[in-house]
């Protein structure tokens, strides 16, 4: 078995374990993001949503359900709803970002253009909440409304710091538990509303979510610079093209001297990048140990969300939560 095969077993899993409730969120995610009315809507979210993703949002809602005893039908639905924001976000993400590939195929906003991918992610929006008003449960429709509004807050944020080089770890935390996070934390979050766990049960639910959410993106921001396009379907570089400060850069410009610090102010503040500014970038992250302490932080948020669990019923959902804060951050060995 090839370490990738190993890296992606806890995920297939839960995939497995849950194989029945996710063709039924699946169903209902066909269903739901198609329109009558205006054709290039199910052009844009066909091309995405069949692309596939990790399906890991949803998977998360319905494993917390499970794991806290839920038999009812409406896990169904926020599952969808949770992966229906994340669509949304992706399609105005891959604008902001300029991205050319997501899921291995070429983003939205090349094919068509920006303007479909702004519009078709707030269609997207709109039916996430139409399907959460299935549940007539006025808190996991607050989670989620709360979740939606800090996704956006946590785009807007890193858009500001982006390009400036005083950005501070603190900083970056609050863009990651902002555009990330949050919709990790809400996840699990009301799986464990709508089964009625105990207040205990649902702190730990969004603890869990809320670490592993920060892990899996410092874990994301790693690969940007040390992974293969192949491997994430995505272009890597992009956050270096696009002058963002993520966690290995913030820690290498903390370390650098002043020739360092006059490359970071040229690629980053200037924006004047030249070839071979991408790969002095990475050497100068790795001479400074910045991708290690990196990865060392993923690993702390990956155990937080390990500990979380511990509040939870012994179940084999759990163990696979427990195995997947690993996975998230095993992409990066
Ligand atoms: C991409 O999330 C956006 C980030 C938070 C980095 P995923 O990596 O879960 O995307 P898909 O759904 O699997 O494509
Ligand atoms: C992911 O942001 C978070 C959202 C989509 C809200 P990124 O820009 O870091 O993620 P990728 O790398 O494009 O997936
Ligand atoms: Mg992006
Ligand atoms: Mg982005």
């Amino acid at each position: 078995m090839s370490l990738d095969d190993a890296a992606q077993k806890p995920h297939d899993r839960l995939a497995a374990w849950l194989a029945e409730d996710m063709a039924a969120v699946n169903a209902l995610i066909r269903e739901r993001m198609s329109s009558e009315h205006a054709p290039r809507i199910p052009e844009v979210t066909a091309h995405l949503i069949e692309a596939g993703g990790k399906r890991l949002r949803p998977m998360l809602t319905l494993a917390a359900a499970r794991l806290c005893g839920y038999g009812g039908p409406f896990h169904i639905h926020l599952a969808a709803t949770v992966e229906f924001i994340h669509t949304a976000t992706l399609l105005h993400d891959d604008v902001v970002d300029e991205s050319a590939q997501r899921r291995g195929r070429p983003t939205a906003n090349l094919l068509w253009d920006n303007k479909s991918s702004v519009l078709v992610g707030d269609y997207l929006f709109a039916r996430s909440f139409q399907l959460m008003t299935a549940t007539g449960n006025m808190r996991v429709l607050d989670i989620l409304a709360n979740a939606s509004a800090t996704i956006a807050e946590g785009e807007v944020l890193q858009l500001t710091a982006a390009q400036d080089l005083a950005t501070t770890e603190e900083i970056y935390l609050k863009v990651v538990r902002g555009k990330t996070a949050a919709l990790f934390s809400a996840a699990t979050e009301v799986g464990g509303v709508i089964a009625g766990a105990d207040e205990a049960q649902v702190r730990a639910l969004f603890d869990y979510g809320d670490a592993l959410g920060i892990a899996f993106q410092i874990a994301d921001d790693l690969l940007d610079y040390g992974g293969t396009s192949a491997a994430i379907g995505k272009n890597t570089g992009d956050d270096f093209r696009e002058r963002k400060l993520t966690l290995p850069v913030i820690k290498a410009v903390a370390a650098a001297d002043a020739e360092e610090r006059a490359f970071w102010v040229r690629v980053i503040e200037k924006g004047r990048q030249e070839d071979g500014d991408l790969e002095q970038a990475i050497a100068l992250m790795q001479k400074h140990g910045a991708m290690a302490a990196a990865r060392a932080d993923a690993l702390g948020w990956s155990d937080r969300a390990r500990a979380a669990l511990r509040a939870l019923p012994d179940h084999p959902l759990r163990q696979m939560l427990d195995d997947l804060a690993d996975y998230v951050v095993a992409r990066l060995r």
